[in-house]
């Protein structure tokens, strides 16, 4: 999301510096006064005016604004920095907020200042993903939000967040993955609903009100952000429609669905030659149609620009402002909007109710989120403040949260944990080993307080520190050094991996292996090494580590995403057993080969054997892998054991569906009055065989009948489980036959196969029979 244009550097340039300079604590005599309309209390008149009045409905309040307004003071509603009408009590409010994994200072509209200088920093989404707890999404939307609203009654933050980032993590180089639950569509899902939920649920349970808005990106089909050339200003994704409906949709559906999002923003890029931002059939068809969006769609910084500047979409700008108005976008961040739209109003591109539309959609936010009803001080956040930002509590949740999402890939020998008694030394060792900044990705802001790995090991044993290369970039390593520290402790720990120079926004990689001389220092610092070696990968894509996979010196891997302020004290906490590991990984580890033969730019998720194509994520991907979706060990063992499951279903069809009278139908689509409540339960029980207590994901997949190139395997559901020793627990999963079990044919229709479809929970499979 929002980084401006290029071609726009100039006018850009201070919110470029906002951007990329990280801030700075303001002086104090920062602006202490929240941001609101309708200050009843300071000037009487307001009284008179239907938008300030709480009684009023939601609509009618915005209608009430909307009149009062000319079309001059309209067209400063449509962009992020908007417009203020002195006469009417409406101050200025900035739009573009982040809170991607805390509340950020990336957008105009949050800062941080000696009263507030900074706010929980969680893990990076890609971390919390790998946690596979929708109560954990859930609980970081709501301190978040907490948070926010705690700085938005001193002036410091806006009530609109543009958060989360919801694409598919369909290609491991993807510079942006970091930002993402995953590859899988259901996680995804999951993910959005959960984390949306948590940001925006208001405190009194009011549905119609919101804590904060929040802002499901980048829709849709965006997942490329510079990669040889290829960039996103200018790429147009070919998306079949079966790979639009059943992965690139799914989250966005889901986050306006379940989650009731107030904000969809639409990418940068094309689909299938049309930019997003300017596709009535994406937006008002789909999102505010189909979906049934209550809130605003608001285009990426700066779409609209770039459709029209760079991609060279319509041939004047008041035609691209019209374009995007009539395909349903409401706001646009940046200026685009507000300096054409009344000129392609006057050229009799767009009619005037189209703007009122807009605008109204965005007030109506605004209304929702309580600008409207005077100071939030006296509202229902009003008791919220400094103290309850960064409170220990939220801090505590961030370190959860990271030993929640760990993901353990090795374990020789059961070689960890560690324990404090017998170990007296440790090397600690690589350009990571001592990170801050690294661990909390991007999208940030000013953390509270970092503990980083070198920190938290040091808590528990003493500690030898060599950082063995100058950045992650490596170019030379100082082996000698680190060599010397491994052979003489007790164990060695290297934290290797990447951060923002290796992966970010606009910077996409081209190979899959660890960077430089990283893994000349890990295989040399593995033969010295003494003790146990344990490899921690902290990135946000996977790495081809097959070299530290198969070297016995290697005892342990571990994957800990960019794991937030508190990363290094979740490290510990794993290394030395008082946190039992149980993330899994949420997305494919790939060969190097993958890199090599795949172009980034090809959007099929399916494999194409005529051209060698391999197809892509662990629902379709035909190669070989380096770890897999799901894997992630833990100090104990689990077992599963397959209580109920039906091995038939049966579709009540009607008796002159066409499906009753051919031998041959295989399928049959969803939106048939049948499917309504077939449904079934899948019973199992989960035993922790070991001696301690753990925590598991139970997954339940199901392979289709290979019918409409259908995924050789697809996530159903998924729980979490935590399990004290040599206990069970059983785990119920709610099927709907046609929501759950359907797939996508060629054409983008949901169908439900008729066949086997094999359920796979661990090593268990059953084989349930669907027919009419
Ligand atoms: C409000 O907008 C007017 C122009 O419409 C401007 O002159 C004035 O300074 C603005 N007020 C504030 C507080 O920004
Ligand atoms: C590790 O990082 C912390 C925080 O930046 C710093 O205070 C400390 O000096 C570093 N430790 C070493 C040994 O470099
Ligand atoms: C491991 O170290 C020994 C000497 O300690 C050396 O002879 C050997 O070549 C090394 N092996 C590798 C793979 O570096
Ligand atoms: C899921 O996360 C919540 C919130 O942190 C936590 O209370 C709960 O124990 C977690 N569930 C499991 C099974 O770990």
């Amino acid at each position: 999301m929002p980084r401006l244009h290029p071609n726009r550097l100039f006018p850009c340039l201070l919110l470029f510096l906002i951007l990329l300079v990280p801030p700075r604590p303001s002086p104090v005599s920062a602006q202490q006064k929240p941001v609101f309309a309708c200050d009843v209390d300071g000037d009487p008149r307001l009284k008179q005016l239907g938008f300030c009045d709480k009684s009023k409905g939601v609509s009618a309040r915005a209608a009430d604004l909307v009149k009062r307004l000319t079309l001059d003071e309209k067209v400063t509603f449509l962009v992020n920095a908007a417009g203020n009408v002195t006469r009417l009590g409406i101050p200025h409010y900035e739009w573009w907020s982040e809170a991607l994994h805390g509340v950020s200072y990336v957008g105009p509209g949050t800062q941080f200042s000696s009263l507030i200088p900074g706010a929980t920093s969680f893990p990076q989404v890609i971390l919390t993903a790998a946690s596979f707890n929708t109560t954990l999404f859930q609980t970081i939307g709501k301190v978040v939000s907490t948070e926010a609203r705690a700085m938005h009654n001193v002036g410091l933050a806006g009530l609109t967040f543009w958060s989360p980032n919801v694409n598919i993590f369909r290609d491991p180089r993807w510079g942006r993955g970091q930002e993402t639950p995953g590859e899988d569509p259901k996680l995804s899902s999951k993910y959005a609903a959960n984390y949306v939920r948590g940001l925006q649920r208001s405190d009194d349970g009011s549905p119609n009100k919101l804590k904060v808005a929040a802002c499901c990106k980048h829709y849709t089909a965006y997942d490329l952000d510079n990669w040889k050339g290829a960039d996103r200003f200018h790429f147009n994704a070919i998306v079949t429609p079966q790979d639009l409906e059943d992965t690139y949709q799914p989250p966005f559906r889901s986050c306006v669905f379940d989650g009731n999002v107030a904000s969809i923003m639409c990418s940068y890029n094309q689909v299938n030659g049309k930019p997003t931002c300017a596709d009535p059939d994406l937006l008002n068809g789909i999102i505010r149609g189909e979906w049934k969006l209550n809130g605003y769609i608001v285009s990426d910084c700066d779409s609209v620009d770039v459709y029209y500047r760079s991609q060279h979409y319509t041939k004047t700008p008041e035609e691209a402002a019209a374009k995007a108005i009539l395909a349903g976008l409401d706001l646009n961040c940046g200026s685009f909007l507000g300096q054409y739209t009344k000129g392609a109003v006057n050229a009799g591109l767009l009619d005037e109710s189209a703007v009122d539309n807009a605008v109204s959609n965005n007030f109506a936010t605004l209304i929702r989120l309580g600008f409207f009803d005077g100071d939030p001080r006296k509202q229902l956040y009003g008791k919220l403040g400094p103290a309850d930002v960064c409170s220990p509590n939220n801090q505590e949740l961030a370190r959860e949260a990271a030993r929640q999402g760990i993901v353990l890939l090795k374990n020789t020998a059961k070689s960890l944990p560690l324990s404090p008694r017998k170990i007296n030394s440790l090397a600690v060792i690589g350009p990571n080993a001592n990170a801050t900044k690294t661990m909390i990705g991007n999208y940030e802001g000013t953390p509270c307080g970092y503990v980083t790995p070198l920190q938290g090991l040091s808590l528990s044993v003493p500690t030898t520190y060599v950082p063995g290369c100058s950045s992650v970039s490596c170019g030379t390593a100082q082996i000698e050094d680190a060599k010397k520290a491994a052979s003489s402790a007790d164990a060695t720990v290297l934290v290797m991996g990447a951060d923002q120079s290796i992966e970010r926004e606009s910077l996409d990689r081209i190979d899959l292996l660890l960077p430089g001389q990283q893994p000349m220092l890990v295989s040399e610092v593995a033969n010295a090494s003494k003790g146990p070696v344990i490899l921690i990968i902290m990135s946000g894509g996977g790495f081809d580590i097959s070299f530290a996979k198969s070297n016995d010196k290697i005892t342990s891997i571990m994957w800990v995403g960019y794991p937030g302020e508190k990363g290094g004290a979740a490290i510990a906490d794993i290394i030395f057993g008082r946190h039992n590991p149980g993330g899994k990984l949420p997305m494919t580890w790939y060969p190097q080969s993958f890199a090599d033969k795949v172009p980034m730019t090809n959007m099929n998720m399916r494999p194409d054997p005529a051209t060698g194509y391999p197809g892509r994520t662990y629902r379709f991907y035909t190669g070989d892998t380096v770890y897999k979706f799901g894997d992630g060990l833990s100090y104990t063992d689990f077992s599963h054991s397959l209580i109920e499951a039906p091995a038939l279903v049966a579709i009540p069809l009607d008796e002159n569906h066409v499906c009753r009278s051919s031998s041959d139908c295989k399928s049959f689509d969803i939106q048939d009055a049948a499917c309504q409540n077939v449904a079934f339960d899948v019973l199992v029980t989960v035993r922790n065989k070991g001696k301690i207590k753990g925590v598991h994901t139970v997954f339940l997949f199901s392979s289709p009948p290979a019918l409409h190139q259908a995924p050789q395997k697809h996530l159903l559901a998924f729980e979490k489980v935590s399990l004290s020793p040599a206990s069970e627990m059983s785990v119920r999963f709610f099927v709907d036959v046609c929501k759950d079990l359907s797939i996508v044919d060629e054409a983008g229709h949901r169908k439900v196969a008729l066949g086997t479809h094999v359920l796979h929970i661990g090593d268990l499979t059953h084989s349930l029979n669907v027919r009419i």
